[in-house]
């Protein structure tokens, strides 16, 4: 039987009319929530996820600052503006858009973010209270998988999960969370010796490794829930996941598609975590 689709794009619209109610009640008692997003240099990919932030913070309502700065930004320009943003009251959240240009450190610059102006999560501060489970920002991509699962009636309690990809923004934290809540969960990458049988051990299939539709069906368990992280542009006008929809369709039982499925619940992560700065 063809696979459910897990259904991004309505899914984030519920999250992000939550967060529309939670900006209007902060309002109400005087605090605006404010993210500042800044860019370095002219990657398109980046421009566009940085246009799509700033419009949905408008929509609900967050007070939304974009920093376009030039690719020969120095590295000390820029750690100048994220310290400005750490002691601005009217900005909750600083989110640096990766990648940044070679000749900036991005660990030095996210390390000059303050722990709670983190809305990515991705400091050092924030990936340790994640890990060892305690109160923290989660980085936007895979609680948006989470919540995903969440809002489908998917508890991964109990359950394989194989993450394929270990990336600090994807692949790390979502191990993290399934952990947390039960999942027995493996992470593989370019290392891993036959990825194709991991892959079949799989109740809970996570695709994050940035490869044009490299999971097929034959790499799936019969009833596997299938979660695509990737974004590929393959043609002018046409992106695809790491997962091979069609035959991979063919056995899960659930899957995201791409576009719509786990991009939408990215940015509706980062509205969320905005207010969650600005509440606290
Ligand atoms: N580049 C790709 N995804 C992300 C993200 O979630 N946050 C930031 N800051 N940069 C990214």
């Amino acid at each position: 039987m063809p696979a459910q689709i897990l259904d991004g794009k309505k899914i984030a619209a519920e999250v992000r009319q939550q967060v529309q109610q939670e900006v209007a009640q902060l309002k109400k008692q005087g605090i605006t929530p404010g993210l500042a997003v800044v860019l370095v240099g002219d990657d398109p990919a980046s421009q566009v996820y940085v246009r799509n932030k700033h419009r949905a913070c408008e929509e609900v309502g967050i007070h939304s600052v974009v920093h376009r700065l030039p690719a020969e930004t120095s590295q000390a320009q820029l750690l100048d503006l994220v310290k400005q943003l750490n002691i601005d009251p009217r900005i909750h959240g600083i989110l640096v858009q990766l990648p940044l240009p070679d000749h900036i450190d991005e660990k030095t610059v996210i390390d000059t973010i303050a722990l709670e102006k983190d809305v990515d999560g991705f400091g050092p501060a924030n990936v340790g209270n994640l890990v060892i489970g305690d109160k923290c920002f989660y980085p936007c991509t895979p609680h948006g998988c989470m919540v995903l699962l969440d809002k489908t009636g998917i508890d991964p309690k109990g359950k394989k999960a194989v993450i394929v990809g270990r990336s600090n923004i994807v692949g790390k934290p979502m191990a993290m969370m399934l952990l947390a809540r039960h999942a027995t969960v493996t992470i593989c990458h370019s290392r891993t010796q036959n990825l194709a049988d991991e892959c079949r051990q799989a109740d809970i299939l996570v695709a994050a490794v940035g490869k044009p539709e490299m999971i097929t069906g034959d790499m799936i368990k019969e009833g596997a829930v299938v979660i695509d992280v990737g974004i590929n542009r393959v043609a002018e006008k046409k992106l695809v996941g790491d997962v091979h929809f069609a035959s991979a369709a063919e056995k899960a039982s659930w899957i995201t598609p791409v576009p719509g499925g786990v991009g939408p619940m990215t940015i509706a992560m980062l509205l969320k975590n905005t207010v969650e700065a600005a509440r606290r």
